[in-house]
């Protein structure tokens, strides 16, 4: 990797959603970046703020959510937090490539598919009407969708799922960003097609350089394809390094548990697969200290009163950094200075 700055960085993000009663703290101060050819995956229990956290700088929340969002995010010298609504559509259309967990919520029913991509690339990539249809044919190609010519004319109800979501990493790509955001993509797929589709975005960023930011429940798919990983508690980061690290040698007491629940990744065979108990805290009315606490087997009373800092160590040359001063003084962990 020769160029190793990042090419999108948050920084301290807060992003509190407003929906008619309640408010909720969805991020919680996290910071990440990610360079380009490298993928970071996002990893953490339903509701922790992966999507929030990834959608909500590019201005792609739902709407009828109030969003109020303090800190930085840049990328291509701008900061995303404060730039006019055109020039961010503008950003997000030719810098951010994005791949939703439903396919339907970036095509349009009502256009054929082709089209859709050929508008993307003459919008963004400012291609003429011939170089865009183009494009569009070898984007399909690309993206591992059989007789794209054809398929270029159908419409998105005329194709299985599988087919729709690569028609949708292909108008991910049709701008060529620089940065591919992942919600989830292979979620809603059967394992052979979440494998091909995978490997689609691995080719693609071997082949571009970009830089691919993949959220995922899957620890598989960490393994697989992470450089570097995040484990999001809550709305804030509980550990972060390389996916070597995290998934082989798991410091923060959460990491653990989730690693522990999947069967593969039992830090011991002799140890059964088991749950973390407890659920997530409410990020209503958010207590001060640890989101983990209540859940966490080596709680301490001083758990409760400050947020534990996230704090880089050393068991690796790589950087790692851990949210939890406990589990570094109990197991005589440096930290890094
Ligand atoms: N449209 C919304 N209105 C109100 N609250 C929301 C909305 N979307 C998300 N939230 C809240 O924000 C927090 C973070 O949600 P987010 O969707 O980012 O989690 P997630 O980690 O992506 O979960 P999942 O794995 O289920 O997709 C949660 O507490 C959630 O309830
Ligand atoms: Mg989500």
């Amino acid at each position: 990797m020769s160029d190793d700055q990042p090419i999108y960085s948050i920084e301290n993000l807060f992003i509190d959603l407003y929906a008619t009663t309640v408010s909720v703290r969805a991020v919680d101060g996290v910071s990440f970046n990610v360079r380009p050819g490298e993928t970071v995956a996002v990893v953490g229990e339903s509701g922790s703020g992966k999507t929030v956290m990834t959608l909500g700088p590019l201005g792609l929340l739902p709407e009828g959510v109030t969003v109020d969002m303090k800190g930085s995010a840049r990328a291509d010298g701008s900061e995303l937090l404060s730039i006019g609504s055109r020039q961010l559509s503008d950003l997000r259309g030719r810098y951010f490539g994005v791949i939703f967990q439903d396919p339907m919520s970036a095509l349009n029913p009502m256009l054929k598919i082709g089209p859709q991509l050929a508008r993307q690339a003459r919008r963004f990539a400012g291609l003429s009407r011939e170089a865009a249809r183009k494009q569009a044919v070898s984007l399909l190609a690309r993206s591992g969708i059989p007789d794209p010519e054809d398929r270029y004319n159908r419409y998105p109800h005329e194709m299985s799922g599988g087919m729709l979501q690569r028609a949708m990493i292909a108008l991910a790509l049709a701008a060529r960003p620089r940065v591919l955001i992942a919600d989830e993509p292979t979620t809603a797929l059967d394992a052979t097609v979440q494998a091909q589709i995978l490997e689609l975005i691995r080719q693609i960023q071997r082949e571009d350089g970009i830089a691919v930011v993949l959220i995922t429940h899957d620890i598989g798919v960490v393994a697989s394809v992470a450089d570097r990983v995040i484990v999001l508690y809550a709305g804030q980061v509980a550990e972060e390094g390389t996916a070597m690290d995290v998934l082989t040698r798991p410091v923060h007491p959460y990491t653990r548990g989730l690693l522990a629940s999947v069967p593969d990744f039992r830090a011991d065979d002799n140890v059964a697969t088991r749950e973390i108990p407890g659920l997530p805290p409410s990020q209503i009315r958010l207590e001060p200290g640890c989101r983990f606490a209540d859940r966490c087997e080596l709680v301490e009373p001083g758990c409760r009163k400050h947020r534990p800092p996230l704090q880089t160590i050393s068991i690796s040359a790589n950087p790692h950094r851990v949210a939890c001063p406990v589990v570094l003084r109990r197991e005589g962990i440096a930290v890094h200075v």
